[in-house]
């Protein structure tokens, strides 16, 4: 299992290929269940931040590898809904449309809005691994979409207009429709009701370690613009939601067995573009915990 810190352990040897893509690397030939000593950490952490979303490929690692890797970036978040954490590892969420005799394993629809993780808490996780377990024969696909490029793609006077406004942030906007949709979402009850009220978020967030900024609102969890007429802040958010997704800030990760995908929340936004009914995906989810965006 990988431990906390390893001062002393050998060098691993592996690459860092950039995708030919608007964002995005790929590591080749690193193993994260071995000890990683703090040059290669080091090499890993400018990556991320670099490149925003990383696949470390060929991971065959148990979750109790994954979590400690996990924390070398920061303390963990325990997901809200708690019915789908891993038994025995409460800092991994399943994502899965598995059912086993009748009932979900899994948060079957997690990311079918593009959403920044955890925007809806004060403070929103700084990044997420997800780590295949069982991969479908087609789709399954994961989007990100860089927003530092959204940004600096902007109209200047739209970026004048929202840079100060703020915004609302809600895990319950969306909930109750994608419950009509999918009834094995479980109903939340009042602690899990308490433990998601809503946070107000910059509309344009800089990036605490690189200093770049992005836009910071998504489709899933922003509501409302802060101090705004409802149409007007209707017609900003849509308008911010179609920009910030265009194809040439994004990224399409078709899954390959045991990749552990590593992304960005303060940089990127990410989308689950679907699975067939009929087809089995599982993926485990641990996310960390970040810092209030400013
Ligand atoms: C997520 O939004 O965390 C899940 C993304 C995916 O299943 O591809």
């Amino acid at each position: 299992m990988a431990v906390a810190t390893a001062p002393t352990a050998p060098t691993q040897t592996f690459e860092v290929r950039r995708f030919d893509a608007p964002v995005g690397a790929e590591i080749i030939g690193l193993d994260i269940s071995k000890p990683i000593n703090e040059v290669d950490f080091a090499r890993i952490h400018r990556a991320h931040l670099d490149h925003h979303v990383l696949v470390f490929r060929d991971q065959r690692v148990a979750p109790a590898d994954h979590v400690a890797f996990s924390r070398r970036f920061g303390p963990l978040e325990i997901h809200v809904l708690h019915q789908f954490q891993l038994q025995g590892q409460p800092e991994i969420l399943i994502v899965s449309n598995i059912k086993e005799k009748g009932e979900p394993i899994g948060l079957g629809d997690a990311g079918v809005y593009w959403h920044s993780d955890i925007s809806y808490k004060d403070k929103p996780s700084l990044g997420s691994l997800l780590h295949a377990q069982e991969l479908p024969s087609e789709g399954g696909d994961t989007l990100f979409a860089d927003q530092h490029l959204a940004w600096e793609a902007l109209d200047p006077a739209l970026q004048k207009r929202i840079l100060g406004l703020k915004a609302e942030h809600s895990y319950l906007a969306k909930y109750e429709e994608l419950r009509a949709r999918n009834p094995w979402r479980p109903k939340l009850s009042q602690a899990q009701i308490d433990q998601v009220a809503p946070a107000i978020q910059p509309v344009v967030r800089t990036h605490p370690e690189t200093g770049r900024k992005a836009l910071f609102v998504s489709e899933h969890f922003t509501t409302r613009i802060v101090g705004l007429p409802q149409d007007e802040s209707e017609a900003l958010l849509g308008e911010l939601f179609a920009h910030s997704v265009k194809p040439e800030f994004v990224y399409r990760h078709q899954w390959a067995p045991h990749d552990l995908v590593f992304w960005d929340n303060r940089s990127l936004m990410h989308l689950a573009a679907g699975t067939p009914d009929a087809l089995r995906r599982k993926l485990y989810r641990t996310t960390i915990q970040g810092d209030t965006p400013f």
